[in-house]
C-alpha cells in the first residue's frame, strides 16, 4: 500500500498514526501537544527549510507569528491545498492532505486561548525529513532506475511566459515499463520559476503523454497491476512553461526520475493519463467554446462515451486564473448519473490530482458516458482574476483559459471488468 500514496503524502500519512497525548476536556489547548502534530503531518512536507512553503513552520518560535494567517486559511480551508467539495461523490483519496474539522478547531482553540507553548515533553517526535533537493520517493522505493535532465534554457528575468521544447535520449535499450514518476525543478531558483511540464515519448514518429506535472504537484505512481510503457530507444520530449520572477534564471534543467517494474514484467494493464475536454465535443476545434465576456461566470461541458469498460484512477483539473469549479460525472448505460467527484475552490497554483483510494477507483462499464463541467468566474467576486473588464478566450498563457482535465484511466476488457468488479465484492464482504 505505501508505494501506491504520493511521495510527500505518504511520508505525512506514515507518521499519521504517531499520536501524542490526548487533551482532556478543560485542559488548555498547547502547542507542543495538540498544534505541533497537526502541523507536522499536514504542513512541514511543504512548510520547512528547502521546500516549496514561504516559511518555515517547524518550531513555536517559527509558528508563532504566523498563527493569526494560519488561522485565516485553515479555517477558509484554503490551506493545505485541498479543493474538493466533500459534500459530494467520492470521499476516500490517497493523498487527501486536507484537515478535519477537529484539528481546525484545536488550532483555532489554541490561537484563542493565548497560544501556550506547552510542556517541551510532550512535543512529537520529529520527522527526519528528506533533503529538499533529493528524489521524495526515494525512501519508500529507493534510488530512481533513471534519471534524465532536460537541456539548459536561461528563463529571462522579464517578460511573457517561456516555453521550452528540448527532445533527449533516453538510452534505454530495452523496453520498460513505468511504475513511478517523480520531476524536480533545480534548486532554489527553478522551484519559482517552473510552472508547468508536459513529458512526452516518441518512438517510431509516434508521440505519448509519458506525465503532467505542475507546481505543487511530486509525480505519479502506477496503481497496482499496471504500468507505463517506454519504448526501447524512445527519446523524450520536454514542454516546460516557465513563468519571469524579475530575475533572470540562467542553464535552468528539469529533471526527471523514473522507477521501472522489474524487466521483463509485463503488467495485466496498461495505465494512461488522458486529457478529457470540459467542452462541448461538437466538431469545433478546441477552446471554441471558450468565450467568456466581462464579468460573466460561464460554464461549459464536455461528454465522452468509453467505448470499452475502465477503471478511473485521478481526477485533475486544469483551468487558469478564471477557473473555480470543475465536476467529473458519470451517466451509465441504464441511464443512472453519479456524481464522481466536484473541485470547488479551484486555484491554478495548485494543479492537483486526487488520487482515489484503490477500492473506491470507479468501474465503468462499456458504453457510460464521463461528463466534465467547468466554471470560469470572469466577476470581481473571483478573488483570481486579475481583470474582471477583459474578455477572455482559449489559450496556452495564464490570463488566457482552458477546460480540461486530466484523467488517470485503465482501459479494461470486460473479462478484466469483470474480475476486478468480483475481487472488490469480495473483499467488501470479507471485511
Ligand atoms: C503541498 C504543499 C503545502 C502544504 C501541505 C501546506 N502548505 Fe501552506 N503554503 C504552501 C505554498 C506553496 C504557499 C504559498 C502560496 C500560497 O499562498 O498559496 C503556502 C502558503 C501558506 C500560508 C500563507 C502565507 C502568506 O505569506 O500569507 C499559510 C498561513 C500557510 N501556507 C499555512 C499552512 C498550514 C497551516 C498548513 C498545514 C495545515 C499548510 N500551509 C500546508 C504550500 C503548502
Amino acid at each position: 500500500m505505501a508505494i501506491l500514496a504520493l511521495g510527500v503524502f505518504s511520508i505525512l500519512l506514515a507518521h499519521s498514526s504517531a499520536q501524542s497525548a490526548v487533551a482532556q476536556p478543560g485542559d488548555p489547548i498547547t502547542f507542543a501537544r495538540d498544534v505541533a502534530p497537526i502541523l507536522q503531518e499536514n504542513c512541514q512536507a511543504c512548510h520547512r527549510p528547502g521546500s516549496i512553503g514561504p516559511m518555515s513552520l517547524m518550531t513555536y518560535e517559527e509558528v508563532r507569528p504566523w498563527a493569526h494567517v494560519i488561522r485565516l486559511r485553515v479555517e477558509t480551508r484554503t490551506m493545505p491545498p485541498w479543493h474538493i467539495d466533500d459534500a459530494v461523490g467520492i470521499a476516500k483519496f490517497q493523498n487527501d492532505v486536507s484537515l478535519s474539522d477537529e484539528e481546525i478547531d484545536s488550532i483555532v482553540r489554541w490561537i484563542e486561548g493565548g497560544m501556550e507553548r506547552g510542556d517541551p515533553a510532550d512535543l512529537p517526535k520529529p520527522i527526519d525529513w528528506p533533503d529538499g533537493r533529493g528524489w521524495q520517493r526515494a525512501q519508500e522505493l529507493g534510488k530512481p532506475d533513471l534519471v534524465i535532465r532536460s537541456d539548459p534554457y536561461t528563463v529571462r528575468a522579464s517578460g511573457q511566459d517561456q516555453w521550452w521544447s528540448p527532445v533527449v535520449e533516453t538510452g534505454l535499450h530495452e523496453s520498460r515499463y513505468v511504475r513511478a514518476i517523480e520531476l524536480k525543478p533545480s534548486d532554489p531558483l527553478g522551484n519559482r520559476v517552473t510552472h508547468h511540464v508536459m513529458l512526452f515519448t516518441l518512438h517510431d514518429g509516434r508521440q505519448e503523454l509519458l506525465t503532467e506535472w505542475a507546481m505543487g504537484k511530486v509525480g505519479e505512481v502506477m496503481p497496482a497491476e499496471t504500468g507505463r510503457l517506454i519504448e526501447a530507444g524512445s527519446e523524450i520530449r520536454w514542454d516546460i512553461h516557465y513563468s519571469p520572477i524579475g530575475q533572470e534564471v540562467p542553464d535552468d534543467r528539469v529533471e526527471l526520475a523514473l522507477w521501472f517494474h522489474p524487466e521483463g514484467y509485463e503488467p495485466e494493464y496498461r495505465n494512461a493519463l488522458e486529457l478529457f475536454r470540459a467542452e462541448p465535443m461538437d466538431g469545433r476545434p478546441r477552446g471554441a467554446a471558450i468565450d467568456i465576456q466581462p464579468g460573466e461566470v460561464r460554464t461549459v461541458q464536455g461528454i465522452h462515451r468509453l467505448e470499452q469498460p475502465v477503471r478511473i484512477e485521478s481526477f485533475q483539473p486544469h483551468m487558469h486564473l478564471r477557473g473555480r469549479e470543475m465536476t467529473l460525472e458519470v451517466i451509465y448505460p441504464d441511464g443512472r448519473r453519479e456524481i464522481l467527484s466536484r473541485i470547488d475552490r479551484f486555484h491554478h497554483n495548485w494543479q492537483i490530482s486526487y488520487r482515489y483510494a484503490e477500492e473506491v477507483m470507479p468501474l465503468l462499464p462499456a458504453g457510460s458516458r464521463l461528463v466534465l463541467t467547468a466554471v470560469h468566474d470572469n466577476s470581481e467576486q473571483n478573488p483570481n482574476n486579475p481583470d474582471p473588464s477583459q474578455w477572455v478566450g482559449f489559450g496556452r498563457r495564464t490570463v488566457d483559459e482552458m477546460a480540461h482535465a486530466w484523467i488517470g484511466i485503465t482501459h479494461l476488457d470486460q473479462e478484466g471488468y469483470e474480475r476486478l468488479l468480483r475481487e472488490r465484492e469480495a473483499k467488501a464482504t470479507s471485511r
